[in-house]
């Protein structure tokens, strides 16, 4: 089976081709390398052995998605991961991010209702749930305002994805909201790859360990937790390309009860930015260098999944333990910077 995967040339998208391919689906990627490399390709056949067929263009380009669909018109599912993602950049540039991720969304949609249907998955984030008024976080807790044109843009996705669903049977779709991503794969051919300083939590901490950053700032330690430190499900990102295999498997085999269902992706344990730390130090046997600084506009206190659902229904359960994720990640800076 043919499956599109959009954006598969990024972080977690790469990872996913990779469990896609270990399935025996036939994966087409589409990127337009904005924040990616061509060498993620290298890396994917360097684990699997296939190179998956890829197209370099613009999902914005209208004419260009429809070619695609017309040209590939034998694809039963499609993974979108292709967006913007930098939450500080969206409130800078809130017209590219809803041209990026809402545009492009409401095109590829388009084509799939043309098609008559097909399974659709999402990319979506826990960020809907800004900060949750209880702890775990279930898919039935309420999305809150969104405090980025970025978080909006995944609140909005949903809302199109499900009411095109109401209306075309045919598609199939699930939504699947990630807690924090990060590490790398084990074979350290694919990883993480930010573009400029990293905004997030866990490739900051490897580039200063590895002396490309000169320490890294602790955003408040004096938040209402056990350590002062903010607290994030922190889910590895192979887990998380395997949570993609389950639920295209449940939308190809009709077994979800719904066409538009909504799963929490994460590992339903919250971990502070020093316990990320301490993981890092223990994993690594480096002394990380940082300091405490002011808090982060915008930063949720905690956030972590309460993953029954996808464990229940997707049959799927994350497993790397946070210790295993960061020496992922520390494996993947040192190939990286060799
Ligand atoms: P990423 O930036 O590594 O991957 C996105 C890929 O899409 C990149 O390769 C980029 O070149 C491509 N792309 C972007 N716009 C495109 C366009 N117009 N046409 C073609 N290709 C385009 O990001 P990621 O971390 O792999 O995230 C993937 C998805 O998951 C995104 O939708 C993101 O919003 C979502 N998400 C990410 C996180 C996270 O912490 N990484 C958390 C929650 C949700
Ligand atoms: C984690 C913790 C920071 C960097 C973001 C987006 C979310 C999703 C995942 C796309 C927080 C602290 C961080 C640093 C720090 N992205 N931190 N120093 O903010 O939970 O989520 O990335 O979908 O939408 O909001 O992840 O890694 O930025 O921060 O102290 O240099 O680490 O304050 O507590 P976050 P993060």
């Amino acid at each position: 089976m043919k499956i599109l995967v959009t954006g598969g040339l990024g972080f977690i998208g790469s990872h996913t081709v990779v469990e896609l391919q270990h399935e025996g689906f036939e994966v087409v990627v589409v990127d337009n390398l904005s924040n990616s490399s061509i060498e993620v390709l290298d890396g994917i056949e360097g684990i699997t052995g296939k190179r998956p067929t890829f197209e370099e263009f613009d999902l914005r380009d209208k004419s260009k998605v429809q070619a695609f669909f017309q040209k590939h018109d034998d694809i039963a599912g499609a993974i979108h991961f292709a967006a913007s993602k930098a939450v500080g950049e969206s409130v800078q540039e809130p017209l590219l991010y809803y041209e990026n991720n809402l545009g492009v969304l409401v095109y590829i949609l388009q084509e799939l209702k043309k098609k008559g249907g097909a399974s659709f998955i999402f990319s979506s984030s826990c960020t809907v749930y800004g900060q949750a008024d209880e702890l775990p976080i279930t898919e039935a807790a309420p999305v809150k305002p969104a405090e980025s044109p970025y978080g909006n843009t995944k609140q909005v996705g949903e809302e199109i994805i499900r009411d095109t669903c109401r209306v075309n049977p045919d598609i199939k779709a699930i939504a699947l909201r990630y807690f924090n991503p990060i590490g790398a794969h084990p074979s350290v051919k694919l990883g993480e790859l930010p573009i400029g300083v990293p905004q997030n939590l866990v490739p900051f901490i490897t580039q200063t360990a590895i002396g490309l950053r000169k320490e890294l700032s602790v955003f408040g330690d004096d938040y209402p937790t056990p350590d002062g430190t903010c607290i994030r499900d922190y889910i590895y990102v192979v887990d998380l390309a395997k949570a993609h295999v389950a639920a295209l498997k449940r939308l190809l085999e009709d077994k979800n009860e719904s066409n538009y269902e909504v799963f929490n992706l994460g590992t339903g344990k919250g971990s502070s930015v020093l316990e990320v730390i301490q993981s890092f130090e223990r994993v690594s046997g480096e002394k990380l260098n940082y300091k405490i600084v002011d808090r982060r506009e915008g930063d949720v206190i905690q956030a972590y999944a309460d993953t029954t659902k996808a464990n229940e229904v997707l049959g799927w359960t994350a497993e790397a333990t946070l210790d295993e994720a960061m020496k992922s990640a520390w494996e993947w800076e040192k190939k990286v910077r060799s």
